[in-house]
């Protein structure tokens, strides 16, 4: 059923790509979302007879994150505060396909507490058993069997609740993760890591809570007040008027310290978050702090977070304590009213002690439901928050749904593999900032087999050519066409299918060799998989690591060499088998001999395939068949090596100093 909802809400964001250039809609940069308003303790409750509606709450307290859990959602987030619909019709769209279940939980927690709603009337009919010198085992019996109806009932109810709420935050788990990966790149240039993580961990546990303690506590609170306040005026009408005049007393009291509480709780977890950012930027950095002998001044920066963090935890729990010891106060107020109204009506006769003894005993009963409604309001804001948090990455510009599976296969292998050729014509790009466009009119062919190469300056644009080729950007004018058909006329999927892409970074993953080789293309076979390690030349470090191909690489393949990470991308490219290969700087971490091993693995490529490659090693590049000058966003001149050295400037002296540096 929620899938349903999801998968409605997936397709219509979906919908037409956006456009992610300067003008596209994906804007919304650097401001930061609000960050949850935190998790409130639970009230504590005060000594008193009745500590079965109070269980339910203490339970759901607990499975919520603490504020460190939920901390790091108050980074910076990067993505734009757009009004969208509100966030609790959000919330109710998520809860609505597990409604029934709810209502079910919901009733069964209603009648545990119910039973514990009785038990002071029957207490009444055991007094006044005693009084009468009757036999108070009917009453007693009645009172057990209660306590441990209400106790099966309660407990029951609180399992499908606490179910049904895991159920929600796996739903909203995989909506969002899945979300994540269609993301589109400038959308995620935007974000922080970190923030988009806790939105997946932190904010995702906060719904189950909502859904506890937020919803069915309050719904259940406000059933439960209402039965109370019944027995109550059954007992005794006028200790009931002294009652909830104190009770008004405590709304009006704890309604001008919420907002407070709800402020104070709001920075201490931006400080938290503040806290997390810090130590993120640290760890990111590790080693270049390091080597910078920074250590201290991050230590400090650390530290001085922690501390805001801390002072403002202080003052959380200043007025926490202050809502605490007024609602404590109030109900002392409210017995110290009632025992003295009441017993100066037994001493009358107007009232039976037996009574006063069980509207005394509902009295501190009513401390559950406040507790819980209390409870269930700030459990309701934070799991807003999170909603919206939540959505707000569910609104992110986002590819297009992958097509079914056996399109998919018939994509990846798509039999003989053609050659593409490339076209760019006139195309114009910036990245949506204040810098000029990246490409100002790129003009240049690349045909459909051989290699081509793209030299220019550092900035010229030449990276971005090949992120404009695998679209993770779309051009805001121009024509890029591939096999002479528009890259927009491309399904996605069909487009990077066909290309395999090295970056210039050589990013390895977590994981072991084997899986990193295999991951362009899961479905290669052991022979291609040897192949391809040979002619990377990686077969020497294969052999040298102790599990061999199912080493493990660390963190973003730390355990390599950079020249070692550089042949795995190409090994991972070759294994895709494409029909465009890009190559950016693939070989500049490589020493003269590995080089001169790929430059022949690559050239024997180009014989197949078409291969298009970023270098400033003119050894790589004077063998291309054609080579494309850019300088500045735009195309300086194309030709071979030979003629550009005579027709270029730029060139030639790109050339005479990078010839002179590799004579070296
Ligand atoms: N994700 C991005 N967001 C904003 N600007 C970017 C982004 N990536 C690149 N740029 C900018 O676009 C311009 C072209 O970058 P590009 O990476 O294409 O250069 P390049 O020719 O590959 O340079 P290098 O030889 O140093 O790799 C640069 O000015 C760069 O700062
Ligand atoms: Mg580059």
């Amino acid at each position: 059923m929620g899938t349903a909802t999801g998968t409605t809400a997936d397709a219509e964001r979906n919908g037409p790509p956006e456009g992610g250039g300067p003008g596209g809609p994906a804007g919304g940069a650097g401001r930061s979302a609000p960050p949850d308003p935190p998790e409130r303790p639970a009230p504590s409750t005060p000594p008193g007879p009745s500590g079965a509606a109070r269980t339910s709450g203490a339970a759901d307290a607990n499975s919520a994150p603490g504020p460190a859990e939920a901390s790091g959602s108050s980074g910076d987030p990067g993505i734009s505060e757009a009004p969208g619909p509100s966030p609790l019709r959000l919330l109710l769209s998520r809860v609505r396909p597990h409604q029934g279940v709810l209502l079910r939980a919901g009733l069964l927690s209603l009648a545990g507490s119910g039973a514990g709603l009785a038990m002071p009337l029957t207490a009444k009919y055991a007094v006044d058993a005693f009084a009468a010198d009757r036999s108070p085992a009917g009453p007693l019996v009645a009172l057990t069997a209660l306590v441990l109806v209400g106790a099966c009932l309660s407990a029951y109810g609180r399992y499908l609740m606490s179910r049904t709420g895991e159920g929600v935050v796996l739903r909203a788990r995989d909506q969002l993760v899945s979300r994540i990966m269609r993301l589109k790149v400038p959308a995620v240039d935007r974000l922080t890591p970190g923030d988009l993580q806790s939105r997946v961990t932190s904010d995702t546990t906060l719904l189950r809570t909502v859904l506890s303690s937020g919803l069915v506590e309050s719904f259940n609170s406000v059933l439960m007040l209402l039965g109370t306040i019944g027995f109550m005026a059954y007992m005794d009408l006028t200790l009931l008027g002294v009652t909830l005049v104190v009770i008004v007393g405590i709304g009006a009291v704890t309604s001008l310290l919420m907002p407070r509480i709800q402020r104070a709780q709001l920075r201490a977890q931006e400080s938290v978050g503040a806290m997390g950012a810090a130590l993120d930027r640290v760890l990111q950095a590790f080693r270049t702090v390091k080597a910078s002998g920074a250590e201290e001044r991050e230590t400090a920066a650390v530290a001085a977070a922690a501390r805001h963090a801390h002072d403002r935890g202080v003052t959380v729990a200043k007025w926490a304590s202050v809502t605490d010891v007024t609602m404590m106060m109030s109900i002392q107020l409210a017995f110290l009213a009632v025992l003295g109204v009441g017993g100066a009506r037994v001493a009358s006769g107007s009232l039976e002690i037996s009574a006063l003894i069980a509207f005394l005993l509902y009295l501190f009963y009513l401390m559950g439901p406040i507790g819980g409604l209390v409870e269930g309001w700030t459990g309701l804001q934070s799991g807003l928050a999170a909603v919206r948090r939540i959505d707000e990455v569910e609104s992110l510009p986002g590819e297009p749904a992958p097509p079914p599976a056996p399109v998919r296969e018939a994509v990846r292998d798509p039999g003989p593999a053609r050659p593409l050729g490339v076209a760019f014509q006139d195309v114009v790009f910036g990245y949506g900032d204040e810098r000029a466009p990246a490409h100002q009119g790129v003009t240049f062919d690349v045909p459909a087999g051989g290699m081509v190469a793209l030299v220019g300056p550092s900035g010229a644009g030449k990276s971005t050519v090949f992120s404009l080729l695998e679209r993770f950007y779309d051009h805001d004018g121009g024509t890029i066409s591939v096999a002479d058909r528009n890259i927009r006329d491309w399904p996605l999927a069909e487009l990077r299918g066909a290309l395999a892409y090295v970056e210039q970074d050589a990013p390895v993953l977590a994981g072991t060799l084997r899986e990193n080789l295999l991951f362009a293309a899961p479905e290669a076979d052991e022979e291609a998989l040897a192949s391809a390690v040979a002619r990377t030349r990686l077969d020497a470090l294969v052999a040298r690591l102790p599990e061999g191909l199912d080493t493990a690489v660390g963190h973003r393949g730390v355990t390599l060499s950079g020249g070692e990470r550089q042949r795995i991308a190409i090994a991972r490219a070759l294994l895709r088998r494409p029909r465009l290969l890009l190559l950016d700087e693939v070989t500049s971490q490589l020493d003269a001999v590995n080089e001169q091993a790929l430059r022949d693995v690559i050239l024997e490529l180009a014989e197949q395939t078409t291969v298009l490659v970023i270098a400033h090693r003119l050894s790589t590049v004077r063998h291309a068949d054609r080579i494309v000058v850019l300088e500045e966003g735009r195309v300086r001149r194309a030709g071979t090596h030979e003629e550009l050295l005579t027709e270029d400037d730029l060139y030639r002296e790109l050339a005479t100093t990078q010839l002179a540096a590799d004579a070296r």
